[in-house]
């Protein structure tokens, strides 16, 4: 049995305030999720506060990002033991807004998820395709791409340590999400692929379904039988929609 997971991207949100507020919002609300493992990842600069916020709760912290390095000079970038230290569990690596708008090739986002392990922290690793890729007719090709350039180094038996979450980029902060017949096709495709070289790896691994996930629209998804929980950016920054979605799982 796979454990749902419900992962909040916070994206570039939020403030001092805020972030408190967030947290005790979501806190309130934990003892009735029973199911779903729940995560949050943070700006950088409020993780340590929002790991002090979640210590003594079921509530798991992640980063956006992380180095592909462990040390040294390597401005405006964030180690692996250094994201440990502040109490990430998770680390995002690879989301759209990364590989668009910051230019990390599938090559880097590999580099990254090595990182990650090398440091004990669980990769949430993001996958999709653009609007354009799916009207061309190639979204499973550039998943097995994707999916193909970490286990090109780390192997296949790494996709374990993490969580994969497949993210049109389409339906990501756009409000059109992808019906649960759409994402339970890639989905199941992700799946048999990873189970072309381990059906171990492949049965025992996550996959989230991530873009414009809310309240209305998230029982449906999750339950289709491969989509293992959500990773949510817009409806996490609500405690009462974020505390809804881990509630689906219920
Ligand atoms: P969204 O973002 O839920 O706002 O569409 C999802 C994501 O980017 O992870």
């Amino acid at each position: 049995m796979r454990q749902v997971m419900v992962a909040g991207n916070w994206k570039m949100n939020g403030s001092s305030d805020s972030v408190k507020e967030l947290m005790a919002g979501i806190n309130a609300g934990m003892g009735s999720v029973t199911k779903a493992e729940v995560v949050v990842c943070p700006p950088a600069v409020y993780i340590a506060r929002v790991s002090d916020a979640a210590d003594g709760t079921a509530i798991k912290v992640g980063s956006q990002n992380i180095c592909d390095q462990d040390k040294g000079a390597f401005t405006g970038e964030l180690s692996g033991e250094m994201l440990k230290d502040v109490g990430c569990e998770y680390a995002i690596i690879g989301h759209s807004e990364r590989r668009a708008l910051y230019a990390e090739t599938d090559d880097l986002v590999a580099k990254r998820f090595a990182a990650a392990r090398r440091n004990g922290i669980k990769p949430l690793f993001c996958i999709g395709e653009t609007l354009a890729e799916r009207e061309a007719g190639v979204t499973n090709d550039v998943c097995a791409r994707q999916i193909d350039a970490v286990i090109a180094l780390e192997g296949v038996e790494a996709l374990a340590d993490g969580v994969i979450a497949y993210e049109p980029v389409w339906a990501i902060g756009t409000g059109k999400v992808a019906t649960p017949e759409q994402a339970q096709e890639v989905h199941a495709f992700i799946r048999a692929k990873i189970a072309n070289l381990s059906a171990d790896v492949a049965q025992g691994l996550r996959i989230l379904y991530g873009g414009s996930m809310n309240p209305g629209n998230a029982a449906e998804l999750i339950g289709q039988p491969d989509i293992d929980g959500g990773l949510i950016g817009g409806a996490s920054l609500k405690a009462e929609d974020f505390l809804a979605i881990c509630m689906a799982a219920e």
